[in-house]
């Protein structure tokens, strides 16, 4: 866009008229919004001239960074094209058709149904409602409870944020809505691994709290389990080895269907197309967001293995369910030639290997940092604790402060990092260099540094 408007004046319209997502208003009305005006590979620019370096890929998605050429010229050849047409009423577009083809390929083996949404929020809300469908279809309209886990993040509509859990985000709406359940604890070893216990103990624990949930409710009633492979937004969970493996056999067990919500973990976040890949699990639906056009377009979609999609497409009821913008032909002409660079590049394969090792070598290192209680990380995602006593692992007062003290500095420094509470978080675009990673994180030891001389002094 080129836009000369004063970033002074911008501020002020936006105090003015903009409602912000998770906001709180009279903080960011206090000195108005930072503008980003545009991007390029990993970085990004504000209105005053400032390059930060997106250690966040924008909100987890643009896994080919800023500025891809590629992408522009596909949304302007479809938008030439067809700028628009719906999927209802028995049509489709060469765009929607293609890509649904596409994701079938590279979705675990006969999760051959796809179904297009805007957003992970509304992926999973249409999930929901298909996983209801289908078992209204098998004759058995009791199994409606879904089961999540305390700290869980999958979107912001009403079902989905009812689906997660994080209190926050539910006391103000008077949700979670009946039908969703949350278990705790969720496989977050810092911080709830008791003194002693073993990661394969801890792993039994938390899939044990998964199965009194399911005998409480009687598995009669439950249709799904549902999480995110390592869990994003909630605080960057790493899910202990045999984690999945052994939530995947209690799904089996008691006729429950497993549901992978991929919206950060898909298109090679952790090294392979989806999450579940990665850890050996075959999940019979998966949403997807995000990286699934890098951002570029807002699309989203749900992946049903045959299981659960063959008993939809041969019902004989209209399965009344969808979005004007259901498989929008540009967003998904923008998704197609996303797939197809992440392909190409080798991003996701040896090459993406090779950078994650590296990513997760430099993030090792910072164990060592005084304010670091842990790192942890996965393929290009990465955590980091930020505590006060590292042994006792007891955090700075109040709960939130550390955190929020560092992402302030990392703004100033040049470098998006997220808080959540005192966990910050680093997911790179993919495209990252390793030159790009030694930058990354000088600039995360700096704002370390500042950040606890801060704390120090109070
Ligand atoms: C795992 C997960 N699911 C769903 C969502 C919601 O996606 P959206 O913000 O596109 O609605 C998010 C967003 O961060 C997410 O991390």
């Amino acid at each position: 866009m080129n836009d000369s408007t004063p970033a002074r004046q911008l501020k002020a319209l936006d105090n003015a008229h903009h409602l912000h997502p998770f906001m709180v208003h009279p903080e960011l009305r206090a000195h108005g919004p930072r503008i980003i005006t545009r991007g390029e590979g990993v970085y990004i620019w504000d209105a005053d001239g400032n390059r930060i370096l997106d250690g966040m890929a924008g909100l987890w998605c643009v896994q080919l960074g800023y500025g891809v050429k590629e992408l522009a010229d596909a949304a302007y050849e479809a938008l030439r094209t067809l700028p628009y047409y719906n999927t209802f009423f028995q049509t489709t577009t060469p765009y929607a058709t293609r890509l649904a083809a596409l994701l079938a390929e590279k979705t675990p083996p006969g999760m051959d149904e796809i179904f297009f949404g805007c957003s992970g929020s509304d992926a999973n809300d249409s999930a929901i409602k298909l996983i209801w469908y289908y078992w209204n279809l098998q004759g058995k309209p009791g199994k409606k409870a879904i089961i999540s886990r305390k700290l869980a993040y999958h979107g912001s509509t009403v079902a989905a944020a009812s689906l997660s859990g994080l209190g926050f985000m539910q006391e103000i709406f008077d949700l979670p809505l009946p039908r969703f359940h949350h278990v705790e604890p969720p496989p977050y070893g810092y911080g709830y691994q008791q003194p002693g216990e073993s990661d394969e103990a801890f792993a039994v624990r938390c899939v044990k709290a998964v199965e009194d949930k399911i005998l409480e409710l009687g598995p009669e009633n439950v249709a799904a389990f549902v999480g995110e492979p390592v869990m994003g937004a909630g605080g960057l969970m790493i899910p202990p080895d045999g984690y999945w493996p052994a939530i995947e056999k209690l799904c089996r067990k008691y006729d429950i269907l497993l549901w992978s919500d991929e919206v950060i973990c898909g298109f090679g976040r952790l090294g392979q197309w989806f999450g579940c890949q990665h850890y050996g699990v075959t999940p019979d639906i998966i949403t997807m967001a995000k990286g699934m056009s890098s951002g570029y377009q807002p699309i989203s979609a749900v992946a049903l293995n045959q299981r659960v999609g063959e008993p939809i497409t041969s019902a004989k009821t209209e399965m009344a369910h969808g979005y004007t913008y259901s498989g929008h032909p540009v967003a998904c002409a923008v998704a197609i030639r996303n797939i197809e660079l992440l392909e190409s590049s080798g991003l996701i394969g040896s090459k993406g290997r090779e950078k994650a090792e590296y990513f997760q070598q430099r993030l090792a290192e910072i164990a060592d940092h005084p304010l670091v209680g842990e790192t942890r990380g996965v393929g290009l995602l990465g955590a980091l604790e930020l505590v006060k006593d590292k042994q006792k692992r007891q955090r700075y007062k109040p709960e939130g402060h550390a955190g929020l003290v560092c992402r302030g500095h990392c703004f100033e420094q040049g470098l998006v990092m997220r808080a959540v509470r005192d966990t910050m978080f680093l997911s790179p675009p993919l495209v990252i260099s390793e030159s790009e990673i030694d930058e990354l994180f000088s600039l995360v030891c700096r704002c370390l540094d500042l950040t606890l001389h801060d704390l120090q002094k109070g």
